[in-house]
């Protein structure tokens, strides 16, 4: 069990407590199984069916120190219900100051703060490290809720990519929404 400055306690809104702490090789089941939930909804991520590569990339970031992988857990209850992961573009020297960022809660546990906790843990991890100069995103511009959540949290638009998703049959813009540490 990971304990002090490597898990955080939060509570929803309603009261009810959870940690957010470092993801675990053993956590990799119900991460998969999470995602796989997300890309079912076919609204948020391209992915449809969760890959071997993808499952690897995921232990890679896990094992990685440069990265972040997280989980918000409720550890007498469901279980893992949400995570966010902070990784490079590509591991070279030139582009390892950005960190990419990606995060989801399922869809029963929406709305209920664990995206807040998710990020509060993530943005205090990176702002501690001073190789980190900025963190960036990429969301449709139908995505009002996890825009709103980003804004909050100091993210400010940086470009848009006109008609870049068909989401159930309708175009949809593709927003880079980014985080100046330094
Ligand atoms: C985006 C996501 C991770 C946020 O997690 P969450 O647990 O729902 O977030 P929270 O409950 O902590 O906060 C959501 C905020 O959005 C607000 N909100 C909800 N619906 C909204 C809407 N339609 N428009 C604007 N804001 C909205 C909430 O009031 C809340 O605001 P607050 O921080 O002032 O309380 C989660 O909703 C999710 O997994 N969505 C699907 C996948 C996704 O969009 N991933 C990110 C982009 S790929």
């Amino acid at each position: 069990m990971l304990k002090g400055k490597s898990q955080r306690k939060y509570t929803t809104k309603d009261g009810r407590e959870f940690v957010v702490r470092r993801a675990l090789p053993g956590d990799l089941e119900v991460l998969l199984r999470n995602f796989q939930r997300v890309a079912d909804e076919e609204i948020y991520v391209a992915t449809k069916k969760v890959s071997k590569a993808q499952k690897n990339r995921i232990l890679a970031t896990m094992k990685n120190p440069r990265n972040l992988s997280i989980v918000a857990d409720f550890e007498k209850g469901v279980g893992i219900v949400g995570s966010l992961t902070l990784v490079p573009q590509r591991e070279v020297k030139k582009m390892r100051h950005v960190l990419y960022l990606g995060m989801s809660v399922i869809e029963e546990l929406r709305e209920d703060g664990l995206g807040n906790a998710l990020m509060d843990y993530a943005l205090g991890w990176a702002k501690a490290r001073k190789e980190i100069a900025k963190i960036s995103l990429s969301i449709s511009s139908t995505n009002k809720r996890a825009i709103k959540l980003y804004k909050k949290f100091g993210f400010r638009i940086e470009g848009v990519l006109k008609k870049q998703f068909i989401l159930k049959g309708k175009y949809a813009d593709e927003i880079v929404m980014s985080l100046f540490l330094r």
